[in-house]
């Protein structure tokens, strides 16, 4: 639990903390983070506005995580809501409005969002204190929905959020909506980056680069772990790393049509050139080049 100083100290250099973050995915778990430790939540959420529906994008819950074994992480279904009043999510939405509810399983009938059991149900855990903020640009655009479930007193007893989170909160949501929508132009220029990879070979690098991302930072965060790696380090690995993975293939645009587009099995001399796409890639992209990865003079 922070202090009321280091909460001071953290919030004013948010900010900064958070412009420094590049991939989208890295920093929506920040944010999460950041504001369940101002307010001491337990659990919480983001959902990202895509049209008319808000995706479920990230997802945090250490009742939950502490039934895991160590190193495990929660597995969640992607879902989304409609932006529109009838869930508390689409409620704050599609109003901009605050939420805070302080027992959800006493919410007046007569309010028109309701909220969802399903999560609850499925997994056993009890939501009750929760407050739904929406990520409002400058612009007024809103970019998604930060909620925060279950705030704790110094007991961890359960306990409603009181009127300095709501502002607390505000503030903190104003400055990750401006670290979003920046983040949220990086991962549009590589989603096209990537697109100019698919015409070169349209079979399947979409979920390919995100397999492969996901992968990339499994392996990155056990390598590093086991290497006493400083946290910071870490998180500053990942950020590049991520993005670094989701642009590999776009290194295909150097390797040959006879090669990309074979239909039977690649030669072991085709495989090796094969391989080069990985390579080529970050040698477009110098911010991505290994060289950019510290490693500690002692590891291999
Ligand atoms: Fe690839």
């Amino acid at each position: 639990m922070l202090s009321e100083k280091q909460k001071l100290d953290t919030l004013m250099l948010l900010g900064i903390e958070l412009n420094r973050i590049h991939d989208l995915d890295i920093l929506l778990e920040r944010v999460l983070t950041r504001a369940r430790q101002f307010v001491n939540a337990d659990a919480g959420s983001i959902y990202i506005r895509q049209g008319d529906r808000l995706i479920f994008a990230q997802s945090q819950n250490d009742t939950l995580q502490s039934k895991l074994p160590v190193g495990e992480k929660l597995i969640y279904q992607t879902f989304s809501v409609a932006v529109d009043p009838t869930s508390i999510a689409g409620y704050a939405a599609a109003t901009g409005k605050l939420l805070n509810i302080p027992d959800v399983y006493t919410l007046s009938p007569d309010k028109r969002y309701q909220f969802s059991r399903r999560f609850d149900q499925a997994s056993g855990y009890v939501t009750r204190s929760m407050l739904t903020i929406p990520l409002i640009t400058s612009k007024k655009e809103i970019l998604g929905i930060l909620q925060i479930i279950n705030a704790q007193d110094h007991e961890k007893r359960i306990r409603p959020f009181s009127q300095t989170d709501e502002k607390v909160m505000l503030h903190f949501a104003g400055m990750a909506a401006v670290a979003l929508e920046r983040a949220q132009m990086t991962r549009a220029m590589i989603l096209r980056m990537i697109r100019m990879a698919e015409m070169r070979d349209p079979r399947e690098t979409g979920p390919h680069v995100n397999r492969v991302a996901d992968f990339s930072l499994e392996i990155y965060e056990h390598w590093a772990r086991r290497r006493h790696i400083p946290e910071k380090e870490i998180d500053k690995t990942r950020d590049v790393l991520r993005m670094a993975a989701m642009l590999h293939d776009v290194g295909k645009v150097a390797t040959s049509d006879l090669i990309l587009k074979k239909p039977t099995q690649l030669s072991s001399e085709e495989y090796e050139v094969m391989k080069q796409h990985t390579i080529q890639a970050p040698d477009s992209f110098p911010m991505f080049s290994p060289i950019t990865m510290k490693r500690p003079p002692s590891s291999p």
